[in-house]
């Protein structure tokens, strides 16, 4: 459906696309967006550089980032999750402003788990310097059987993080609200896998597990359609990009229904309503925001 929508933008809009899409030919291979920021070793290129490999062992993990920054548009991936016992293992997408004092980023962290048990997601989000957004769904298919596309969306008036057609996050622009939200920095686009058993699976209790090392998770289809900065001022605020349309300025009936149906039964932590972290109700979790 999303693309039929989209080829329909290209089919009636080329010219407008023409000047603020950033990538030509869709999926991109690796090396066209992305290089590697964190051992080069551990991270292996496969299919003609349309997919890699990621490897995490006692000497490494490693990461990769995106060329260029980007000030609103839609990224996605399609990731296959380390399989069998993932445990204390994290998996990270995401986009970072790279701004330590105003720090702006969308996360999509995959926390691995004991062989059966299920891959958690854990989401946050910071603007203008301020994260603590945790929010975690268990994914109700297994995640290393097969690839998934996740997504983050991000235009002038939300937020949205996908997990194949359902969005799991939503976090609207309510700055008529005085509540934060990112659009003054390009973010640039970063991968990571790395171990963090102090925390990642029921909260550190689970540790890692080496002689099921290496861990390698799998990733293709980039795809990355954003203003980039540096590139054309003008391109942020058109209203011509096809991510700023009407069909993506609020999630459809049916994606609300699917957001819905995650809330309901997959959602396992949301810090909206951790009273002991937050005893006041941060604003942006008010009802109707
Ligand atoms: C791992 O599995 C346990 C048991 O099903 C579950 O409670 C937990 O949320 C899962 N995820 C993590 C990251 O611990």
């Amino acid at each position: 459906m999303d693309m039929g929508l989209r080829n329909g933008f290209i089919f009636i809009f080329p010219c407008v696309l023409a000047l603020s899409v950033s990538v030509s030919g869709r999926p991109a291979t690796f090396l066209e967006d992305f290089r590697i920021t964190w051992s080069e070793s551990h991270i292996r290129k496969l299919d003609g550089g349309r997919a890699i490999q990621l490897v995490l062992d006692q000497n490494s993990g490693c990461g990769f980032a995106s060329k260029k920054q980007y000030l609103f548009g839609r990224v996605s991936m399609k990731i296959k999750l380390i399989p069998g016992d993932s445990a204390g293992t994290v998996t990270a997408f995401y986009m970072n402003s790279d701004t330590d004092r105003v720090r702006d980023e969308l996360d999509f962290e995959f926390l691995g788990n004991r062989t059966g048990q299920p891959y958690t997601v854990q989401t946050n989000i910071y603007a203008h310097g301020k994260g603590d957004r945790e929010q975690r769904v268990n994914l109700w298919f297994d995640a290393a059987a097969d690839f998934h596309t996740y997504t983050i969306m991000w235009n002038h008036h939300h937020i949205v993080f996908y997990v194949d057609e359902v969005p799991i996050r939503v976090y609207k622009n309510n700055e008529a609200r005085n509540i934060p939200y990112p659009k003054l920095q390009p973010m640039g686009v970063y991968s990571t896998l790395w171990e963090a058993d102090d925390w990642a699976t029921r909260g550190g209790l689970e540790k890692i597990d080496w002689t099921k090392a290496p861990f390698l998770a799998y990733y293709k289809d980039f795809d990355i359609d954003g203003c980039p900065v540096p590139g054309p001022a003008s391109c942020a605020t058109s209203t011509g990009n096809w991510w700023e349309g009407t069909a993506y300025q609020a999630l459809n009936a049916m994606e609300a229904r699917r957001y819905r149906w995650v809330r309901m039964n997959h959602l396992i932590y949301d810090y909206c309503t951790d009273k002991s972290r937050f005893p006041i109700i941060p604003p942006e979790c008010m009802a109707g925001i």
